[in-house]
C-alpha cells in the first residue's frame, strides 16, 4: 500500500463535519438526530430511527438491558450527505454513568452540538459534557430546542449560558413567538423571518416560508416586534457570529428548534455545513501535528462488542486523522509494532452496516473483529505515528467482583480482560486482594450491571458483586502506598495501565491521610471534583 500523500485527501477532508450532540437525557437528541437524518434524505420518515417504546430502534436496542430501561448505551455513527458535504454524528450514550464512554466519543469529533431543553436550559449532564468539550478546547454550536412548548424567555435562556458556562452565545437565527407559540425564527443575517408550518405528526418536513420584515410585522405584528427587539439587543452588545471566536471555543452560536415538528433543522443542518469546523492536523502524543493529507493514521475511541446478536462480534471505531482510508489496507498498529489487516471495514449506525471502501479525514470506521485494538490505539500507514491515550475517568464506585462458579474461572478471566480493554469498567488489583478477585470500578453504577450481564452473556460466568464502601480515587505514588494501605477506610490498588490508583470511603478520611503523606502523593484524577 502506497504510503505517500494522496492528493484526494486535500479535497475530501475539508468536505467533512464531524461532531457529536451533547446533551441531558430527554432534551431531544434522538428526535434531532433522526431530524437531521430526515432533512439529509437518509430516511423517509421521522420514527424510523429513533425508538422508545414499542418503535424500532436502531440506534438503541442491541442490548436487551438497554431495550429493558430504554437508555442508549452503545455509541453509532450516522454518515449524511448533504450537497457536496459529508456529516458524520456520532451519538453518544446519554446517561450519565456513562459519562466515560461519551467522553471518548468527543475526543474524535472536531465540534459538538449542545442541545438544550427550552423549558430546562442547562441541566448537570449538559454541563458535565460541557465541561469534556471546553477540556478539550472543541467548538460548540448550541441548539435551543422544545421551542413548540412552554419554557424560559429565551434572553434568560442566553444569560444562563453566558453566567454558568463562560461563553459568549451568539444567536444565528431567533425565535418568532415564545416558547409554546413557535411561528419561526428571525435569520439575523438578513433580517427577513422563515415562517415554519407543521405537517401531520411531524413525520415529514416541516413548512418553511421566506418572507421579508415587513410581511412578518404584518403577520405576526407584537410578536415579530418583540423578537426583533431582543435581537437588535443582542446585536447592540456585540453578540454576533464571530468564526475565530467560535472556532476558539469562545463564543457558541444559537439555533431555535422544535426538532419534533422538524422546525428549524434546516437551518442547524445548513450551520453544521458552513460552519462547523473542517478536520485539522491531529496533535500527536509528542505535541506534533500530523497534516490530513499525510498518510493514513487514526485512532481508536470506541470498542464494542455484541453490537450483532447473532454474531457477538467486536468492532473498533476509529476516526480517520490523516490520509485515505481503503478497505484492505495493511496498517501498522502503533502499539505492537504489528501489522494490521482491514479487510473487514465497515460504517456502522446501531444494527445497519455496510462495507466501506475508503474513507478521509474526520470519518469513522468500523473495524470488525478487531481483536488486536483496545481503546486509544493507534493504526497508521507510512511515517510511524501515535497519538495521545484517552484519559480515564475517576471512578466512584467500586466492586469486588468473583465468578460464582470456579470451574469458569478461565472465561471469567477472558471476560473480565475484555471488558477492560474496551473500558467498559476499569479493572483494579492487588496483591492482598488477589487475581481471583478483582476491582471494579466505575463512574456510575449501571457500568457493573452492564459488566455483569455481559460476563454472564457472553462468557458464561455467573458472577457475585461485592460493593466496597469507597467513594472518591486519587492517582498516587509506591511510596505513599504502604502508608495509605495501613489506614482504615482506605487502600492502594494497580489499574491495569500501571498507575497506582488510591480509593477512600469519602473526602475526610483522604484529607486526614493526605496530612501523613508527603506532598504531591495524592494526584486529581480526570473529571474529579
Ligand atoms: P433524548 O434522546 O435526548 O433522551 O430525547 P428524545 O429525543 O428521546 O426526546 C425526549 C422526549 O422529548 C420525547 O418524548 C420526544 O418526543 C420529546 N421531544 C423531543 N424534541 C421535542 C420538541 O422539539 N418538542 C416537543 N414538544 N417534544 C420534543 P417522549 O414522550 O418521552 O417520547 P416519544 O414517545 O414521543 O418518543
Amino acid at each position: 500500500m502506497s504510503s505517500t500523500p494522496d492528493p484526494d485527501v486535500a479535497g475530501q477532508a475539508p468536505r467533512r463535519r464531524t461532531f457529536a450532540v451533547i446533551s441531558h437525557p430527554d432534551a431531544g437528541k434522538s428526535t434531532l438526530t433522526e431530524a437531521l437524518a430526515l432533512h439529509a434524505h437518509a430516511i423517509a420518515e421521522a420514527g424510523s430511527v429513533h425508538g422508545k417504546g414499542t418503535r424500532r430502534g436502531v440506534v438503541s436496542d442491541w442490548l436487551d438491558m438497554e431495550q429493558a430501561r430504554g437508555i442508549s448505551i452503545t455509541s453509532a455513527v450516522l454518515q449524511l450527505k448533504v450537497d457536496d458535504v459529508v456529516i458524520n454524528l456520532l451519538d453518544t450514550p446519554g446517561h450519565a454513568d456513562f459519562s466515560e464512554d461519551t467522553y471518548r466519543v468527543l475526543s474524535a469529533v472536531d465540534c459538538a452540538v449542545m442541545l438544550l431543553d427550552a423549558a430546562k436550559g442547562l441541566e448537570p449532564q449538559t454541563l458535565k459534557l460541557f465541561e469534556a468539550c471546553r477540556v478539550r478546547g472543541t467548538p460548540v454550536i448550541t441548539v435551543i430546542n422544545k421551542w413548540d412548548r412552554p419554557g424560559q424567555e429565551p434572553l434568560a435562556l442566553l444569560d444562563e449560558i453566558a453566567d454558568r458556562l463562560g461563553i459568549r452565545p451568539t444567536p444565528l437565527n431567533w425565535p418568532v413567538g415564545i416558547a409554546g407559540d413557535f411561528r419561526g425564527v428571525i435569520d439575523s443575517d438578513t433580517g427577513g423571518m422563515t415562517q415554519f408550518s407543521r405537517t401531520p405528526g411531524g413525520a415529514t418536513l416541516a413548512g418553511r416560508e421566506r418572507i421579508d420584515a415587513q410581511e412578518a410585522a404584518h403577520r405576526h405584528g407584537p410578536d415579530w416586534q418583540t423578537a426583533v427587539e431582543e435581537l437588535e439587543l443582542l446585536t447592540s452588545s456585540g453578540q454576533t457570529h464571530d468564526h475565530d471566536e467560535f472556532l476558539a471555543a469562545r463564543s457558541t452560536p444559537v439555533l431555535f428548534t422544535a426538532a419534533v415538528l422538524n422546525f428549524g433543522v434546516a437551518e442547524l443542518l445548513e450551520t453544521v455545513k458552513q460552519l462547523a469546523p473542517r478536520p485539522q492536523p491531529w496533535t500527536d502524543v509528542d505535541g506534533q501535528p500530523r497534516l490530513v493529507d499525510a498518510p493514513f493514521s487514526g485512532f481508536v475511541f470506541k470498542v464494542q462488542t455484541g453490537m450483532d446478536r447473532s454474531h457477538r462480534d467486536r468492532v473498533a471505531f476509529m476516526r480517520v486523522c490523516s490520509g485515505r482510508f481503503e478497505r484492505g489496507m495493511v496498517l501498522a498498529h502503533a502499539a505492537t509494532g504489528r501489522p494490521f489487516q482491514t479487510k473487514y471495514a465497515q460504517s456502522v449506525f446501531g444494527r445497519e452496516r455496510e462495507t466501506i471502501d475508503e474513507a478521509y479525514p474526520g470519518d469513522v470506521v468500523g473495524l470488525v473483529n478487531a481483536h488486536a485494538l483496545h481503546v486509544g490505539d493507534t493504526l497508521h500507514d507510512g511515517p510511524a505515528v501515535r497519538y495521545p491515550p484517552l484519559p480515564r475517568f475517576a471512578p466512584e464506585h467500586f466492586a469486588v467482583v468473583r465468578s460464582r462458579d470456579t470451574s469458569r474461572t478461565k472465561q471469567f478471566r477472558r471476560g473480565i480482560d475484555m471488558l477492560d480493554q474496551e473500558g467498559v469498567v476499569q479493572v483494579l488489583v492487588s496483591d492482598r486482594r488477589g487475581a481471583q478477585a478483582p476491582v471494579l470500578a466505575a463512574v456510575g453504577p449501571m457500568q457493573f450491571d452492564v459488566a455483569t450481564h455481559r460476563l454472564e452473556q457472553e462468557f458464561g460466568a455467573q458472577t457475585l458483586l461485592e460493593p466496597l464502601g469507597y467513594g472518591l480515587a486519587r492517582r498516587t505514588t509506591t511510596a505513599a502506598t504502604p502508608v495509605i494501605d495501613g489506614k482504615q477506610g482506605a487502600e492502594v490498588l494497580r489499574r491495569t495501565d500501571g498507575t497506582l490508583v488510591a480509593l477512600f470511603t469519602n473526602k475526610w478520611r483522604m484529607s486526614t491521610v493526605a496530612s501523613e503523606l508527603p506532598e504531591g502523593s495524592l494526584l486529581p484524577m480526570f473529571g474529579a471534583d
